[in-house]
């Protein structure tokens, strides 16, 4: 049998199988040789997807939000039991959250609907296991999955990816973008200490390119930086006494966006988008410096890129000023997505951030309008 004719037959199964949904998760992580019990939470997970998927379990959805007029492109859940898992984010405590809360941040900020995602480090919580990270990504793509089943109007999600695992990262990435519907697929800075660049991710970002789903957009996400020590074990590689959240996550979002260019994958692979964090972090203050190191068809190909197949988006303090300085590298404003990063933005308000989007005096009110609500959609290719 093809691997299309199993993924349509998961696909039917689906809903005839969806009283239990339970076992149907176990059954279609075999199928593509996951042990979800690698995880000592794995049991907790399914059971907390469960009651997610409960009819009984309806979330009422206020006008505030039926009527809203922005679309959060960044916007993280956290299970519960991945924050026991990841009990600090960059060096910071992981934030509690629920879909109710979740819901009611929404109609506080107008937000009609938000492309969920898990934040750093995602699937690299178990370092040199290729079984438990494949795990992990999987039960976080279930519930994400589920979100958008039950709350559909309001949620959609990138799906979770196991690199360094390129195997098993191409196997998920087939499974959370045909069988779950995933909207895009997310990647972090480095995947254990591996930046997106990596000659063994080609094949990953090669399959995507190929494949016949039409436009992949990958949402990047940046991760704490780390080393690899001798024995191969990670090693942090803050090297200020400051949070990572606070300084080296801008950094991180410039190394491997300059590692995807010099490898080439940007220039390589036409049909990829690439939704960049933080209005790039600190990567388009370094363009011009990294890429003279390049021949004359990479700069002219990344730099042509970079204004049509990368999106940028808001989350944090990037009004006005770095926003006014990545529009002077000639990105069009129709490249920027509202973002909020909930529920990881504090100390950085939600309601500032927006309010400094609308005080903007270098974006018309039909440029603002398109970055809250429009662009998205041009992005995602919907
Ligand atoms: C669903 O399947 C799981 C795993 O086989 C089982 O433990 C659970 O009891 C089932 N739940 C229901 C409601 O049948
Ligand atoms: C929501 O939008 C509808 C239709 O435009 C309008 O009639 C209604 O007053 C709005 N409700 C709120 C709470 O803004
Ligand atoms: C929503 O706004 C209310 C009223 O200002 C506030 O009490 C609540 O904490 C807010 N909730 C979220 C999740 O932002
Ligand atoms: C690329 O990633 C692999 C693991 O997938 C690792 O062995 C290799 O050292 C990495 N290469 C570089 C240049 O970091
Ligand atoms: C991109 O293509 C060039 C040749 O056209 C090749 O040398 C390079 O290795 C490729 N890079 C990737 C990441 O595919
Ligand atoms: C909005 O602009 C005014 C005038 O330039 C400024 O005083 C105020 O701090 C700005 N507010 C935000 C949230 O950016």
């Amino acid at each position: 049998m093809t691997g299309t004719s199993v993924l349509a037959i998961l696909g039917s199964l689906s809903f005839a199988i969806a009283a239990n949904i339970t076992q149907h998760i176990i059954t279609a992580a075999e199928l593509d040789g996951i042990d979800l019990f690698s995880l000592p939470f794995a049991s907790e997970a399914l059971a907390s997807i469960e009651q997610l998927y409960t009819p009984a379990n309806q979330f009422s959805i206020p006008t505030a939000i039926r009527n809203g007029s922005r679309v959060d492109v960044h916007a993280h859940v956290v299970p519960p039991w991945y924050r026991v898992a990841v009990p600090y984010t960059a060096q910071s405590p992981t934030p509690e959250w629920s879909v109710e809360r979740h819901l009611e941040f929404m109609a506080n900020n107008s937000i009609r609907s938000s492309v969920l995602s898990i934040s750093a480090p995602g699937s690299t919580v178990f370092p040199g296991s290729a079984e438990k990270s494949a795990a992990l990504a999987r039960l976080l793509n279930e519930y994400l999955a589920v979100l958008a089943k039950v709350v559909p109007k309001q949620f959609s999600f990138f799906a979770v990816t196991p690199l360094p695992y390129t195997d098993a990262a191409i196997t998920e990435a087939k499974y959370a973008t045909r069988v779950l519907g995933a909207v895009g697929i997310g990647l972090l800075s480095n995947h254990e200490g591996y930046y997106l660049g990596n000659r063994s991710f080609t094949p990953f970002f090669q399959y995507l390119d190929e494949s016949p789903e039409g436009r992949k957009n990958i949402f990047v996400h940046p991760n704490a930086p780390c080393l690899h020590g001798e024995d191969g074990s990670l090693m942090d590689a803050n090297p200020t006494p400051y949070p990572a959240g606070l300084v080296e996550l801008y950094f991180e979002t410039a190394r491997t966006f300059m590692d995807l260019t010099i490898s080439r994958t940007v220039a390589n692979f036409t049909h990829l988008h690439w939704i960049v964090p933080h209005a790039g972090g600190a990567f388009p203050t370094i363009e011009d410096r990294f890429i003279t190191s390049q021949s004359a068809d990479v700069i002219a190909l990344s730099k042509a890129a970079y204004r049509s197949r990368f999106w940028w988006d808001a989350a944090g303090p990037v009004f006005p000023h770095q926003v006014l300085g990545l529009l002077g590298y000639g990105v069009p404003s129709s490249r920027l997505l509202y973002g909020s990063d909930f529920p990881y933005a504090p100390p950085f308000s939600y309601a500032y951030e927006i309010a400094a989007i609308q005080n903007a005096s270098f974006l018309d009110p039909a440029e603002k309008r398109s970055l809250f609500e429009g662009n998205i959609e041009k992005a995602l290719g919907c």
